[in-house]
């Protein structure tokens, strides 16, 4: 491998889904197709009086709406429903009853199994993108916000109505309907949270068409459960309201980068080591490849002029970096930045009107570290792990979080989000794009990676990037059993469900 690729692939999985998709086609395939059609004939007529658009097997539509993030398994829907209002959901949701077919929400479609397409074969998907309602509260700080938005567009709004943000991710094509409901983490997170925790209320269809307010007075088991364990397991959200912050004054993104692979474990313990202090106006992801990069991207909540003192720690224990880059911003530039754009992009970019959605193919795990971090046997054991695959299409995420952050003031059993007393999570990635002959491979070496780390870890895992491997303590531990509760309140009948949702006992 030259320097060039080297390079380039470093670019591609840091500034995530816009450059890391590497746009993996979608073959035809014929799974199912007579049960298929016979779902679709049931639906059919029912849909219809609700007047929503709709897509069937055999039409380019159904085709194109079936290209989600990860290409890795194709499952063939029964139908979709692009519901707009209320009532087409109360439609949808009634017409997969009496069809008898499973019933799956999509928001941005970036679920990393594949569960807004239900998991499975055969089922009503209900592309929630038409949920675009949008309006902002000065006084209180809060926005009311449908479930259709993705985090670009959603972050450009904010900007535009009143220079405030939700502590989202990066990635500017996931849909803040999935990312809020099982988390989400992003680069102003340590400072304000998840954007879970800044989920003030949400508007739900239950199974039985009922529609409910959910927020700390009204329905707080329903609150409970939508804040960590509410993708499609008790309802389909319509729309949200978020607590949001202002962030108008100037901002610093910086990046670091090494490309030495004997200095990776020095980096890496350099990053822990800082991490466990760091005060939360900085948040940051540290990465690790097996090409030997590493790097530390993150941003303050502040101007250039004060942050070289809180970095001290790190670059005092690091290596010397390869590059540099410390940028003062203000927080859209901060938005495109983080998106892989230059900071001179016009921030209507994030709009991303006529975008096609991103693709991969891979297979993910991921792991929460608590305080002190890794010991010195399990960063060598985790190096050796990320060392000894047949692939080099890999990349290991470590975003912080830590006792100084928002997110882990919150206790535990306050939300259904149960990870709150970790320093980092682990993202471990493998992707073999068209490459399916890959795929086993990679799987394993995956999985390999994941044993080799987690005795030096904890059982916990993110939900928001899910694995069909994992049991549900992983995601939810010590939650589980009030979710439990609350599934048999909300939906007795499990007709929200897929192969790792809230089960009724
Ligand atoms: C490239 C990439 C980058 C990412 N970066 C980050 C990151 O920086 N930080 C982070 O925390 N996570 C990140 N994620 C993970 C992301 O938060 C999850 O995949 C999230 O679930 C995606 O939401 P979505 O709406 O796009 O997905 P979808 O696949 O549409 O939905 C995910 C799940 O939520 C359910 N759901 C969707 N809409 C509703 C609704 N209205 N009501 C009820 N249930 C619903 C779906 O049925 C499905 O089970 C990333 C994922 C990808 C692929
Ligand atoms: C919760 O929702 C109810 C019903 O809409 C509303 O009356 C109440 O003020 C809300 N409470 C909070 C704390 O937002
Ligand atoms: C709808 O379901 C909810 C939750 O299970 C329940 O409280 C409510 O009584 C139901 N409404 C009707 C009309 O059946």
């Amino acid at each position: 491998m030259g320097s060039y690729t080297r390079l380039r692939m470093n670019i591609f999985v840091v500034y995530c889904c816009v450059l890391l998709a590497i746009g993996a086609s979608a073959a035809e395939d014929q799974i199912s197709a007579s049960r298929r059609s016979l779902a679709a004939a049931d639906l059919k007529p029912c849909l219809s009086t609700a007047k929503a658009r709709t897509a069937y097997p055999g039409s380019q539509e159904y085709e194109n709406a079936r290209i989600v993030f990860q290409l890795r398994n194709r499952y063939a829907p029964a139908a979709f429903v692009f519901p707009t209002t209320v009532a087409q959901v109360q439609n949808a949701i009634a017409c997969s009853i009496k069809a008898g077919v499973g019933i799956a929400p999509r928001g941005g479609g970036h679920s990393f199994e594949d569960y807004s397409l239900g998991g499975r074969d055969g089922v009503l998907v209900v592309d929630m993108a038409g949920f675009t309602g949008f309006s902002y509260d000065r006084t209180t700080q809060t926005a009311v916000v449908g479930a259709g938005w993705r985090l670009g567009p959603l972050y450009l709004a904010l900007w535009n109505a009143g220079k405030v943000t939700i502590p989202a991710g990066n990635c500017v094509s996931v849909g803040i309907a999935g990312h809020a409901l099982g988390g989400g983490w992003g680069f102003s997170s340590r400072k304000f949270g998840l954007v879970a925790d800044n989920i003030l209320e949400a508007q739900v269809v239950l199974a039985n068409g009922t529609v409910v307010t959910a927020n700390k007075s009204k329905n707080p088991d329903l609150y409970f459960a939508l804040r960590g364990a509410g993708a499609n397991s008790f309802g389909i959200v319509t729309q949200f309201k978020f607590q949001v912050h202002d962030v108008s004054f100037p901002v610093t993104h910086f990046k670091y980068t090494w490309t030495t692979k004997s200095q990776q474990f020095q980096n890496f313990k350099a990053f822990q080591t800082w991490g466990v202090n760091v005060p939360a106006e900085i948040s940051a992801s540290f990465y690790l490849d097996p090409f030997g990069n590493s790097n530390i991207e993150g941003t303050y909540l502040g101007p250039k002029s004060k942050l070289a003192p809180l970095l001290t720690t790190f670059l005092q224990n690091a290596a010397r970096p390869a590059s540099t880059s410390v940028e003062e911003l203000n927080w859209i530039q901060l938005i495109l930045v983080n998106a892989g754009k230059p900071s001179n992009t016009d921030p209507n970019y994030l709009k991303l009107q006529g975008f096609q959605l991103p693709t991969n193919t891979f297979k993910a795990k991921s792991i929460f570290v608590n305080a002190p971090g890794l010991s010195d046997a399990g960063v060598n054991a985790m190096i050796k792990a990320m060392n000894g695959g047949p692939t080099q299409k890999a990349y290991f995420l470590y975003d912080l979080f830590g006792k100084q952050s928002a997110i882990n003031q919150v206790p535990r059993s306050a939300t259904s989000f149960v990870h709150r007393s970790s320093l980092f999570t682990i993202q471990a990635v493998a992707y073999w794009g068209n490459n399916a002959g890959e795929a086993a491979g990679d799987t394993a070496y995956i999985n390999n990676y994941y044993q080799s780390v987690r005795p030096y870890a904890t059982s916990e895992a993110y939900q928001n990037y899910i694995d069909r491997d994992m049991p549900l303590s992983a995601y939810y531990g010590s939650n589980l059993g009030a979710l439990i509760t609350d599934k048999k309140k909300w939906d007795p009948k499990n007709v929200f469900n897929f192969p790792q949702s809230i089960p009724l006992k």
